[in-house]
């Protein structure tokens, strides 16, 4: 019994960090909510220190990746903050805004 109960405990957090690894909409959401929401706010439109509408934005994944990885201006550089999973799953999430 406890050898089933170590082997499901494995199991489960070799799963876990799995996730953390693969970029997925649903960590760059949470990623978003704790690091841009403040300039960008929840809809990507609200715009502070002059912050760009991320629903009217045209970037593509390259351009989305350098710009969150290096900033601009304002803009915090945030490839010391984040792996670049997080900055994947959080260019996966920034770009559903533009569909909102
Ligand atoms: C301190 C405020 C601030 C925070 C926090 C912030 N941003 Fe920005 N962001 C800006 C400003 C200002 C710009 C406009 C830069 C420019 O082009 O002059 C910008 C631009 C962008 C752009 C480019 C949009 C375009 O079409 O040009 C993206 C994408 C972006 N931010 C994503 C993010 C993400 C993702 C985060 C969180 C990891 C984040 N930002 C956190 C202020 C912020």
């Amino acid at each position: 019994m406890k050898t089933i109960l170590l082997t499901v405990a494995i199991c489960y957090s070799i799963d876990a960090a799995a996730q953390e690894l693969s970029p997925s909409m649903s960590n760059g959401k949470i990623i978003f909510q704790s690091n841009c929401v403040r300039c960008h706010g929840d809809d990507g439109k609200l715009g502070k220190f002059g912050a760009k509408d991320l629903q009217k934005s045209k970037l593509d994944d390259k351009r989305l990746y350098k710009i969150i990885s290096n900033g601009k201006w304002l803009m915090p550089r945030w490839k010391k903050v984040l792996t670049p999973e997080q900055i994947l799953s959080v260019i996966i999430y920034v770009k559903t805004l533009r569909y909102k």
